[in-house]
């Protein structure tokens, strides 16, 4: 394939129109003989529509538009794996210099000698940082002559699904601070009812999934010194900033929450979220060496190269790590600014917009992460009309706009969010907030029709 070439045909041809048609992919059983590959490739892109449309997918914070540069960079490197650094040193170069990027970014002491590393999520990155925090708490335990039984973890109860999964995958007792009216993640007044000798850390999420708000980092460290006055337990702080850590940055020069807290050990960010990669990468820092016990890496022989790592997998394409490193280069600090600056305006605007519809209540207004979340007012579900019903309807229209209950403590209130990316224009949002408010009139006429 020459550089030039387009990975993927945007249009059919009529031969694979007419291929796909005569094939009929088997459902259950492995296929016994070949197949045409025009035909099959014409008969999974046919299925493939059936998909939703991604940019119209206001659900997801993963990245769905990239520029053809980076798309033709991760085909181009996805025949290379990207543990193979002795065959592809160049990847793996890219891939160090991808987090001392991070590391500068983020104000850790020595970027140059930055201790990270690329995932395949933020998933994958809270688990090696959540197992960091407790092998460092059993190492200080153990030094203390301590036990190391019944290590705790402790976060808001709107933490995203993966915090949930490392304390039942490690045997962390998570420990959730429920949500309350007002109170939609965690605050620093609560900790000290939650915090103890076992606490192998606290997640501030820079970013909650859930509305898009900041926890407030800062205020949770000065909670928790506050905390080691008081008691001599130093609990370190992990910054979860899937999608917050590739926004506060440019956005929020001077919102504290990065490595210039001394309580911040590690942050994870997804890549594929405001890094502006396609899905499947993340990335783990710890502020130092200090930070990542020794005894976690893993030194390996492999392929007559010396290599060391952490992580949960292995063979991974390279694809990922070569589009970062073309969208930290090819955007810088003020590209990523027009990016998200422009994400974060068109999220505001349609926000307020939907405070003007009268069925609709803000929780969030999109000036943290250019997403925000909104309910149907009192008056509303008086009439009978859920949240799901203005999802189901705006899903007629092509839009995926999530309805869901709150995590626990407002589990009986649900929310409806809309997450802005790049490739979301006002041309779309304005084409969006018609269709809401056509949704609006629709659902109110029908519900006043049916309640008398
Ligand atoms: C705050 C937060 N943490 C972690 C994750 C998991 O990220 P990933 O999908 O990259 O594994 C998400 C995903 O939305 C998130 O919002």
């Amino acid at each position: 394939m020459s550089s030039t070439s387009t990975p993927v045909p945007s249009l059919p041809s009529l031969a694979s129109l007419c291929a796909a048609a005569s094939f009929t992919p088997s459902e259950t059983a492995f296929p016994r003989e070949e197949s045409d590959p025009r035909a099959v490739y014409g008969a999974i892109r046919d299925e493939l529509l059936l998909d939703g449309r991604t940019r119209l997918n206001l659900a997801t914070f993963g990245t769905t538009w990239m520029e053809d540069e980076a798309r033709r960079l991760m085909f181009e490197t996805a025949d290379k794996n990207l543990v193979d650094t002795e065959e592809y040193p160049q990847v793996a170069d890219m891939e160090a210099r991808c987090v001392r990027m991070l590391a500068d970014l983020w104000h850790a002491p020595d970027p140059a000698r930055a201790t990270g590393c690329s995932t395949t999520g933020s998933s994958e990155s809270a688990m090696l940082a959540g197992l960091a925090l407790k092998r460092r708490w059993e190492h200080r335990r153990r030094a203390a002559g301590k036990d190391t039984a019944r290590p705790n973890l402790v976060a808001g109860a709107n933490v995203q699904v993966c915090w949930k999964k490392f304390c039942s995958y490690f045997d962390v007792e998570p420990r959730l601070v429920p949500l309350a009216p007002g109170r939609l993640h965690l605050t620093p007044d609560l900790l000290a009812q939650y915090c103890d000798e076992r606490t192998v850390g606290v997640v501030g999420i820079l970013g909650s999934t859930f509305d898009g708000s900041y926890e407030p980092i800062a205020d949770l460290c000065m909670a928790l010194d506050g905390i080691e006055q008081a008691t001599g337990h130093d609990i370190p702080v992990h910054v979860d900033g899937a999608s917050g850590a590739m926004v506060a940055p440019f956005l929020d020069p001077d919102l504290l929450w990065d490595f210039q807290l001394s309580r911040v050990a590690s942050i994870n960010t997804s890549g594929h979220k405001y890094g502006q990669v396609f899905p499947g990468l993340g990335w783990a820092l710890w502020r130092d060496a200090e930070a990542l016990p020794a005894d976690l890496v893993h030194h390996v022989d492999y392929l007559g190269g010396e290599m060391n790592t952490f992580s949960l997998t292995f063979t991974r394409p390279a694809s990922h790590v070569a589009a970062q490193y073309y969208t930290f280069t090819r955007y810088g600090h003020e590209g990523m600014r027009r990016l998200h600056l422009e994400s974060r305006r068109t999220a505001r605007a349609v926000a307020a917009g939907v405070a003007e519809i009268d069925l609709f209540d803000l929780f969030t207004d999109g000036s943290q992460l250019p997403a925000f979340a909104f309910r149907l007012s009192d008056r509303a579900h008086a009439l009978g009309i859920h949240e799901r019903d203005v999802a189901q309807a705006m899903r007629a229209r092509g839009w995926q706009v999530p309805a869901y209950p709150l995590p626990t403590g407002l589990t009986e209130t649900w929310a409806l969010r809309v997450v802005v990316r790049t490739g979301f224009t006002p041309r779309l949002a304005s084409l969006f907030l018609d269709d809401l408010r056509q949704t609006a009139r629709t659902l109110r006429s029908h519900a006043l029709v049916s309640t008398g």
